[in-house]
């Protein structure tokens, strides 16, 4: 049986909202569990996410899937990972605004089917996007956001730790945080 979060993807997969579908290698849906309790939002694929179709698999993927596992948290089993914007800007420029009006659509599509409790915001341009314009996540991060019944969070984006490790101390506490929140829902 396909259910419906397949079918989404299957449409997804063809689309042709933007002027991305031109130069993407493949269409970054997302990756987890669609009944998992936590969805976390990146801002769009680089490079390697294009052309393998699956979201945060190089270096920041790497380090992502460590602090997931010091929270007993894991990509195959019991999240769901997506991004802002399905498919690679060009040369990782940040996604137009246009790009992630239009490809949001299929984010809050994901959302409605998936129905997380938490929504953790990878960096700044998923948390603005999603929790406030003008968020900043070196002041913001960590601290939890109602909305439409949804708990959002904005953390370190995993290439930004990859910059400036000096955030990592703070990245962690952040996940303990998130931890400790699932532990009373
Ligand atoms: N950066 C993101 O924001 N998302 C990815 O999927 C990969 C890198």
């Amino acid at each position: 049986m396909i259910t419906d979060f397949e079918k989404l993807k299957n449409e997804c997969e063809k689309c042709r909202n933007c002027e991305l579908f031109k130069t993407r290698t493949n269409v970054v849906f997302g990756k987890g569990n669609p009944n998992a309790k936590v969805m976390f939002i990146g801002e769009g694929p680089g490079e390697n996410e294009d052309l393998k179709g699956e979201p945060f698999i190089g270096r920041g993927g790497v380090l992502l899937d460590k602090y997931l596992s010091s929270i007993d948290l894991d990509r195959n089993k019991n999240i769901y990972i997506a991004n802002i914007v399905k498919c690679r800007p060009p040369k990782n420029r940040d996604p137009l605004p246009a790009e992630q009006e239009e490809c949001i659509k299929w984010l809050r599509e994901q959302v409605k089917i998936i129905k997380p409790k938490i929504i953790v915001c990878l960096g700044r341009v998923a948390a603005q996007r999603l929790i406030s314009p003008d968020f900043k996540v070196t002041v913001e991060h960590g601290k939890f956001f109602e909305k439409g019944g949804i708990l959002f969070m904005g953390t370190f984006h995993p290439a930004a730790l990859l910059r400036n490790p000096n955030n990592k101390p703070a990245a962690l506490e952040d996940f303990l945080s998130l931890r400790d929140k699932l532990n009373t829902l």
